[in-house]
């Protein structure tokens, strides 16, 4: 292993992109089934590891949502995220903002409470028992109505010291922010901070949208940002942060291949990037593997994976004396390299 591989591995980091439902490894998914007596339509975890060939962001949500459907209990969301956060703590993540779907289990009878209170006591127990401190984040689907976003809006309301801020997920094509706007307004008046999956598969005018009409604090993914030379000034003057998600990117295609991919340009430009893996199970790693791949395909230095590590905590939403710690921990790493 490089030097550069083991400071991948040993820095400090946040994690600011997961989709806890797409940290759902085929091993636990064949186990919640066999538990909940659902019969999968596969006859094993590789044979669903197969399925995962994907054009596009639509062909993986239609098997992501699919794969959703064994977390029926409040038992089972934990030991999903359970389960990710003890990978979490190898890849040295010592803090997560993790996105939870709750459309796509109250749609299916499951209620809010379920979802909600299985991943928080895994996030309670990481706190203590990992030294992992989290937030946690409300996505809408952008593909359902704003009617339907503010059905769950209104489920969420009981929990809200709970839930830090609120984002929106799912098929972007076709469903721009400003169809969330109400929703958006709403959320932000109880006291929730916004983000967006924005400039993903979607144009640069999205994200223009996430950041004027849901006043986003961070954008997801946004790397279609490059399209239009003005927003890019802005992200980059104004340090919004991107939280990038290199493979994902590829798996989705998004960019061709990681030496296609804009994320060492849009560093050296000076904007805050972060690397994040957004759905780890379906896309071929977790954060050290996303690291990694840059790494392979940019030669990363030590000061480009000082600075990434460092955009994270930064771009959190932690308060200043929790970033201060951190930073301090990173600083600390680097001085004995
Ligand atoms: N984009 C949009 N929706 C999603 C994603 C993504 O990358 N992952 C899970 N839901
Ligand atoms: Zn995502």
């Amino acid at each position: 292993m490089d030097h550069i591989e083991k400071l991948i591995r040993d820095i400090p980091k946040a994690e600011l992109h997961c989709h806890i439902e797409g940290t759902l490894e085929p091993e636990l998914m064949f186990e919640l089934a066999s538990r909940n007596k659902i019969k999968l339509p596969f006859a094993n975890p590789d044979e669903i590891r197969r399925a995962y060939a994907f054009t596009n962001l639509q062909s993986f949500l239609d098997i992501y949502y699919q794969g959703a459907d064994v977390l029926r209990t409040e038992q089972d969301f934990y030991d999903l995220t359970w389960a990710y956060l003890n990978r979490a703590r190898e890849d040295n993540i010592c803090h997560t903002e993790i996105f939870f779907d709750p459309q796509t289990h109250t749609q299916r009878n499951i209620s809010f409470a379920t979802a909600l209170n299985g991943i928080h006591h895994a996030l309670e127990d990481a706190r203590k028992k990992l030294n992992i401190s989290s937030h946690l984040i409300l996505c809408f689907l952008r593909h359902l109505s704003e009617e339907d976003a503010f059905t769950v809006f209104k489920q969420a309301l009981p929990f809200k010291e709970k839930i830090i801020a609120v984002g929106l997920d799912s098929g972007e094509a076709g469903n721009p922010p400003e169809k969330f706007k109400r929703v958006f307004d709403a959320a932000r008046s109880e006291g929730f901070l916004t983000v967006a999956h924005a400039g993903e598969e979607g144009p640069a005018n999205y994200i223009w949208q996430a950041l004027e009409l849901l006043e986003a604090s961070r954008i997801d993914h946004g790397v279609r940002c490059t399209e239009d030379e003005a927003l890019v000034t802005l992200l980059k003057e104004k340090q919004i942060p991107l939280t990038v998600c290199p493979l994902s990117n590829i798996k989705l295609c998004v960019f061709k291949t990681m030496h296609d991919h804009n994320i060492k340009k849009l560093l050296e430009k000076g904007l805050c990037i972060t690397i994040n893996s957004d759905d780890p199970a379906y896309f071929g790693g977790y954060i050290t593997e996303n690291y990694l791949a840059c790494h392979r395909a940019f030669k990363l230095t030590t000061d480009d994976i000082v600075q990434l590590a460092k955009n994270s905590i930064n771009a959190s939403f932690l308060d200043n004396e929790q970033k201060t710690t951190y930073l301090n921990r990173i600083n600390q790493v680097v001085n004995t390299l």
